[in-house]
């Protein structure tokens, strides 16, 4: 059997080009995350105690929600050690409060440590499209297992086009952005190369991605409420639900 292209994720390489050249250009992300600040201020009582960031990477999203919530508890976990190291730097603030997990979501059992209804909160950022479809599923059914009552999953994530007219659309649009980004950071790069880079992307092969109105179905019938995507552009889409 080949290697598993997510392992891509691994290595040191991948790791600096989307931390420093990638993650800072995604087109909207500052929304992407707002919606999600804004749905987790909405459910239970306002406050979340305890979270759960799956496939945290540097801990984008939990920094994010520590801004807002400084006194939320959190568990990153990721099966990348280089970007770990990278979320336990950026964190370093708010150590008391956060577990850094190294677990593979892919494995059925990765959930074991945790006790099931123990998070009222449960993130995560283009991560799980690097899943298989019916691993998707599964997931999506631990994590409604380990929210608690009035718990919620928020997903930003990177989902399918419904055609390939939609699909280059959708690239163009990360290409201008990537390359205003580049440009921004002062980098001396033609549009051409940042083209050319990102249509070549090392973890292109990892991606297995799926539309959003099925992974919202998938959702309903794990039980979750409330299901919606709540902010999309193009391939990039927030969503998500409520365990009742
Ligand atoms: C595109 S990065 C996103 C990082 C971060 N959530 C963000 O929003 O920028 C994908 C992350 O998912 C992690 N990842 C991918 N597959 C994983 C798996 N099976 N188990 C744990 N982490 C995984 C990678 O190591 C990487 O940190």
């Amino acid at each position: 059997m080949g290697k598993n292209p997510c392992e891509v994720w691994k290595t040191d390489s991948l790791v600096k080009t989307y931390l420093e050249s990638v993650r800072g250009g995604i087109p909207f992300a500052a929304q992407q995350i707002e919606i999600m600040l804004r749905l987790a201020g909405a459910a239970g009582n306002g406050k979340p105690a305890r979270f759960m960031d799956i496939g945290c990477g540097d801990g984008v999203l939990s920094a994010s929600m520590l801004a807002r919530f400084p006194e939320a508890k959190g568990v990153l976990v990721d099966f990348s050690e280089p970007m770990l190291v990278q979320a336990r730097a950026r964190l370093a603030g708010h150590a008391s409060g956060l577990e850094f997990v190294t677990a593979d979501y892919g494995q059925p059992a990765w959930h074991a440590p945790f006790e099931d209804g123990s998070f009222d909160l449960i993130v995560s950022g283009y991560s799980i499209h690097h899943q298989p479809d019916e691993r998707k599923r599964s997931l999506y059914r631990e994590i409604f297992n380990l929210l608690s009552p009035g718990g919620l999953f928020v997903n930003i994530e990177h989902v399918s086009s419904p055609s390939e007219w939609v699909e280059r659309n959708f690239e163009e649009l990360f290409v201008d952005s990537m390359y205003a980004f580049a440009r921004s950071r002062g980098a001396e790069k033609s549009r051409e190369q940042v083209s050319k880079e990102f249509y070549n992307r090392p973890d292109k092969d990892a991606n297995i991605l799926a539309p959003v109105e099925l992974q919202c179905e998938w959702l309903r019938a794990c039980g979750f409420r409330d299901v919606d995507c709540c902010f999309k552009v193009f391939e990039l889409a927030v969503f998500g639900g409520r365990k009742p």
